[in-house]
């Protein structure tokens, strides 16, 4: 559906050479908030120049209408949605509809949704002997990144990406499925059984069952833990065109399987810069050890031998808004837990030095999401390799949502970066016999 912000908004930017004094007047475009964008398109074509913009402070890569995040003002909204609201009164699945097709759901939505999604839990039996080829010790995430890629030789009958049943089928298949996938690889990483789904279970309260359970004896999940797991899944469902969402588009801008294009996303999500950080800040803590420590640590911060993980952000510059309902979620679970670990208490000290220290201060270093999400997660049993697994399993909705709107866009093109090409001019080919 057309709206005003399909068509240039009438403002104009103009671009001159200042060697010849030429013109370009770009059309400029204005979303429904935040920064409007000059209409760069037919730049290269009208004046023979690229536009540089290693890492991408300045270009957006696409229009969207899933998330909005105004990094200045620490205001994250999904489909207009505050994110405080969606994680103190909406469950996962809410949000997850809202991500994929535009708005929360009514009742009847929600259920006709949460019973699409139950009944894709399961995934084929075969697929065990996957896990079965991995070391035992294997990072979870190796493991994902071959496990999820493998779904398309299963589910031949949703591959069809011109199809959009199919492109839904495989979008269910997959948020259903990565709960299933991560729990099976935390089972195999500790040598015990895969706990099968159970649909009568919440979203959040099935994925701990699937982790904690045994088949020895019943489980019941706390049901504080389960809300916790939840807000964790609420809160990292989508964050705009991040690493491994981007990641995520170009791979599917080649028409790409839907599964093969999060398995490059779960790729892009393992680094310790994107979704690796929250096992980054526990390594870091465990490293500094002891509270005495910390001045020491600082210091090599600042001497820039090492970073603080968890801290900054690309986009927010003065606070993350998850992290501040993460942190409410961390005491709650703590105190329900009756947790006294050594490493929160590094932790809160961590977090009071650099939000009065002006090295951190002037760099606008505030503690993101990641920093109190690994030590919730480490409370609740997880291994420190499972949080980025974790962040994997509530980010495929917002991959998969962001690849929808992707490829119902009828101008969808391969994606193709430039480049300024910095190497060598063509020179003579010099036989091995002659080279020096
Ligand atoms: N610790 C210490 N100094 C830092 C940090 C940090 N975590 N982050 C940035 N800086 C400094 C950096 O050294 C630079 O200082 P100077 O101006 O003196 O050279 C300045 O702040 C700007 O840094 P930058 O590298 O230009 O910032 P960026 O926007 O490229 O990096 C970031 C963003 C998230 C990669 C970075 O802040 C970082 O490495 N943080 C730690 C890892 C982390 O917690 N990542 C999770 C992000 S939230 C989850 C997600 O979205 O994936």
């Amino acid at each position: 559906m057309a709206d005003k912000t399909d068509s240039p908004s009438g403002k104009t930017f103009t671009l001159t050479n200042d060697q010849t004094g030429d013109k370009w007047v770009l059309p400029v475009f204005d979303g429904t908030i935040g920064p409007s964008t000059i209409d760069i398109r037919t730049l290269y074509e009208e004046t023979g120049h690229f536009t540089l913009d290693p890492s991408f402070t300045s270009t957006a890569s696409c229009r969207s209408r899933i998330t909005f995040i105004d990094g200045d003002e620490g205001i994250l909204l999904h489909r207009g949605y505050n994110i405080k609201d969606l994680a103190e009164k909406s469950d996962f699945l809410e949000v997850a509809y809202a991500l994929l097709y535009g708005d929360l759901p009514n009742k009847k939505s929600y259920e006709e949704f949460r019973k699409n999604i139950t009944y894709h839990t399961m995934v084929h039996e075969q697929l065990q002997f996957f896990f079965r080829g991995f070391r035992r010790d294997a990072h979870p995430m190796a493991v994902m990144c071959g496990v999820v890629g493998a779904l398309a030789a299963f589910y031949h009958d949703s591959l069809d990406i011109s199809d959009p049943n199919q492109r839904e089928i495989s979008a269910h298949r997959l948020i259903a499925k990565l709960p299933t996938l991560a729990a099976m690889a935390f089972k195999y990483s500790i040598g015990q059984p895969f706990v099968y789904p159970r649909n009568d279970l919440g979203f959040a309260e099935n994925f701990l069952h699937m982790c904690f359970a045994v088949p020895a004896e019943p489980y019941r999940v706390n049901p504080i833990l389960a809300d916790a797991m939840d807000k964790i899944l609420i809160l990292h469902a989508d964050h705009e065109q991040n690493a491994s969402t981007s990641t995520v588009r170009l791979a599917g801008s080649s028409q790409a399987n839907p599964f093969a294009c999060i398995a490059a996303g779960i790729a892009s999500l393992w680094g310790p810069a994107h979704g690796g950080a929250n096992q980054a800040v526990l390594e870091m803590l465990a490293e500094i050890g002891t509270k005495d420590r910390i001045p020491e640590f600082v210091q090599g911060v600042k001497d820039k031998k090492y970073r603080l993980m968890g801290f900054g952000h690309r986009v927010y510059k003065n606070f993350d808004p998850r992290a501040q309902i993460m942190k409410e979620t961390c005491d709650k679970v703590l105190s329900e837990l009756g947790v006294k670990d050594p490493a929160l208490e590094i932790a809160m000290e961590l977090e009071r030095i650099a939000l009065s220290d002006p090295y951190f201060i002037d760099r606008k270093l505030y503690p993101n999401v990641d920093f109190y999400s690994g030590i919730i997660l480490k409370a609740m049993g997880f291994p420190v390799s499972m949080f980025t697994v974790l962040f994997a399993v509530a980010r495929t909705v917002g991959w998969v949502s962001q690849w929808k709107e992707m490829m119902e866009e009828p101008s969808n093109r391969i994606g193709r970066p430039r480049q300024l090409y910095t190497g060598a001019a063509q020179r003579d080919y010099v036989k091995i016999e002659k080279r020096t």
